[in-house]
Order: structure tokens, then sequence, then C-alpha cells
């Protein structure tokens, strides 16, 4: 899998790239990504990437030309899904993250003001997508966010003791809760039964914690669950 991020802050991508899993990833081989500067693409002699709008209104629009010149500096970026963070699009879930893990490649434009130009988005933006119901400043948190989740999925990136099939939404449900030691921390004691040894009883416990979880929290997977599973 490689990423490409088409971005004004490319430092943004280098800094979370170079920790903890995904930096093990990258230096493993599962993953690689490049970083595209949009800026580099403007043939301003002020650099500017961003206009007016047309028909007037708040804000600064980030203009076609160097987004599409920058996209088109990627080899065979017509053989790749181009994904566009916005508020206005899909709603990124985890089974999203399982299908894009099966592209070799993904591109991600992280757009800032008021949004891009809508050309762009008709002429080359193959899914528009949004990490949820709020505002960010710019796509870059959600292409990480993306890109993240579809990590998760590629083989060789969670390690043998992890697995993608115990989580929360993986199976419909919410998680159960989890306890590690010291057995009593200020004055509370682990649920007796994760002690017993009794692993029929532990699974038996922990789903009805997931169902009780899922039923409070998010009553609309609960519902979806329950319909599925006839519960
Ligand atoms: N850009 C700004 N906010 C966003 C969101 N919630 N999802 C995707 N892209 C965004």
């Amino acid at each position: 899998m490689k990423y490409y991020f088409l971005t004004l802050f490319p430092g943004v991508f280098h800094a979370y790239f170079g920790e903890s899993m995904m930096k093990r990833a990258v230096d493993s081989g599962v993953l690689s990504f490049e970083v595209i500067d949009i800026r580099e693409f403007s043939e301003n002699k002020h650099r500017r990437v961003d206009d007016y709008p047309y028909g007037g209104g708040a804000g600064m629009v980030m203009a076609p030309g160097p987004i599409a010149r920058a996209l088109k500096s990627i080899p065979n970026w017509q053989s790749y899904p181009v994904i566009y963070l916005t508020p206005g699009g899909k709603p990124f879930e985890q089974a999203d993250g399982a299908a894009f893990a099966k592209a070799e490649g993904l591109i991600f434009i992280c757009g800032h003001y008021e949004g891009i130009d809508q050309r762009v988005i008709d002429a080359y933006v193959t899914h528009e997508v949004s990490t949820g119901d709020y505002v960010l400043t710019g796509g870059e948190l959600p292409a990480l966010t993306m890109a993240d989740c579809i990590a998760r999925n590629l083989p060789g990136f969670l390690g043998n003791a992890e697995s993608l099939s115990e989580e929360s939404f993986e199976r419909g449900l919410l998680e159960y809760p989890q306890y590690t030691r010291p057995p009593v921390f200020e004055e509370m004691s682990v649920p007796e039964v994760l002690l017993s040894g009794n692993h029929k009883a532990i699974e038996d416990w922990r789903r009805a914690q997931a169902l009780a979880k899922t039923r409070a929290v998010r009553p609309d997977l609960y519902d979806a669950f329950a319909l599925e599973t006839n519960q």
C-alpha cells in the first residue's frame, strides 16, 4: 500500500508516520507514503493556491490548477482511488477501512479554507469522505484518521497477538471493559469473574457488558445488531 497525501501542511504527515505503529509499518515495508505539497504546483509568483469565491461569500476557495497538477505528478494516478476529505462526504466506517485496504495506492486530497473548486471534484475525485459530523480546519486529520484505520487492515500491520476480530465495530458491538493489575485500584476491585479462570463465564460476562454498553451509548448500533442476530 502506498498513500499519497496532497496538502498545504506536509509536516503533519511526517510527524504522524514517524511514531509508533505507523513508523513500524513504514520501516518494515507494510506501507509507504509520499507527501505532495500543493503549493509547489502554484504558478503564481507569490505561490498562492487560493482565490475569492465566484458569487461572493466568506472565505477563500482552493484553486483547481495547483491541485490538478499535484495530482498528475503521481505516476499512474489514474489507477488509484482519489479521496477528497470533506464534511460533505460519505461517513467513513470500519468496513470502508477494510475495503480501501485492498487498493495498491490511495490518493488523499486535503482541503483548507472554504473548500476546493468543484471542478477538481467533478473531474478527478472518486470518493468524497467525511470522518464525522463536525467541521475541522482542514482535511489533514481526517486523512490521517482514514490512513490509520486502513493500515490496521493491511496484512502484516497488526502482530499475531493483536487482532481485528475482537474489536469494536468488527462484531457490530462496542468493546467490553478491560482491566489489568493491580487487582484493587483506589478501592475499586477488578470484577471477580475475570479472576475466576472460568473462560465460559468470562466470555458471557464480556458479551453482556458489550451489549449493555452498546445499548446505552449507541442505540443505532444496538438495534442493527439485535435485528441481525434476532436478539
Ligand atoms: N474537513 C473538515 N472537516 C472534515 C470532516 N469532518 N471530515 C472530513 N474532512 C473534513
